[in-house]
């Protein structure tokens, strides 16, 4: 039997036997403005606030306080659960951007490392007791790895280093704009992200048009029977919702 990991994400529990398996890696991937931070942080809020359930949130691109200004729009009070220590925010954006970080959790070096940075996460998340981390996003640990050969090795230092707890993690990854239909699917930005986790998440944004421009997709999860459909995501005021296009139900956006 394989124990679930809630995710948070509205609708999408039922379409993955009952959440993420507990313990692995599930890569979130989509270009800019798809919804990988607010997935990440829906996961951990409501993970917080619903599941009881500390979380680690390491941002390599944006300023924590931006990203606690950005969630304030669904009602997030992020700041509400780092004081409780259900939520820690690692800033390892200052250290890539060589400023210093006045946050409580950063990374004391100008330089970022790899490895001493596997170090910090595990910390953080020792001292908060956390069960469920985001690294946001993989393409931040990479500034100063430049071959794949290098990024693979990088994640799997990263699921290995998560064996040894049993933490449940989502890592974000930008992948280039493309269409459905533009050749073959690429789901992460090095192409070789997707086959070290454990799972794949593919967020779509057209961009355009109707409302019903926003995506998600489940390329893989491991050791479970999933959704094979592209179904339509939205980002409503409480988050983001995804339904089966079959059922209609009750609105919850
Ligand atoms: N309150 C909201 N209601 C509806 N849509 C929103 C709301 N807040 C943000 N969005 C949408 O979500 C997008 C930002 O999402 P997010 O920051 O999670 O994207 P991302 O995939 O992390 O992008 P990047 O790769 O640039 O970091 C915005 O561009 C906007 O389209
Ligand atoms: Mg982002």
């Amino acid at each position: 039997m394989i124990e679930r990991v809630q995710t948070g994400v509205y609708g999408l529990d039922e379409l993955i036997e009952g959440g993420f398996p507990k313990g692995r890696t599930i890569l979130v991937s989509g270009g800019t403005g798809a919804g990988k931070t607010i997935f990440g942080m829906q996961y951990l809020y409501r993970g917080a606030v619903e599941y009881g359930e500390p979380g680690v949130f390491v941002t390599l691109d944006e300023r924590p306080e931006l990203i606690r200004q950005d969630m304030t729009r669904f009602n997030w009070d992020i700041p509400k659960l780092e004081k409780k220590n259900m939520i820690a925010i690692l800033d390892a954006s200052s250290a890539r951007a060589g400023f210093p970080s006045e946050e409580k959790y950063r990374i004391p070096d100008t330089s970022l490392d790899v490895d001493r940075l596997l170090l910090r996460i595990m910390q953080v998340v020792d001292e908060i007791g956390a069960k469920r981390l985001v690294l946001d996003s993989v393409a931040g640990l990479s500034a100063h790895i430049d071959s794949i050969h290098e990024i693979r090795r990088t994640i799997l230092k990263v699921n290995y280093m998560l064996m040894r707890t049993d933490v449940t993690a989502v890592i974000t990854s930008e992948v280039p704009e493309q269409g459905f239909t533009a050749g073959p699917m690429q789901f992460s930005k090095y192409g070789v992200e997707e086959y070290v986790a454990d799972g794949v998440i593919v967020l779509h944004y057209l961009g355009f048009g109707t409302s019903d421009t926003r995506t998600l997709y489940i390329r893989k999860m491991r050791g479970t029977r999933h959704a094979e459909e592209i179904l339509p995501m939205h980002i409503t005021q409480k988050g983001i919702v995804v339904r089966k296009p079959e059922e209609p139900g009750e609105r919850i956006y």
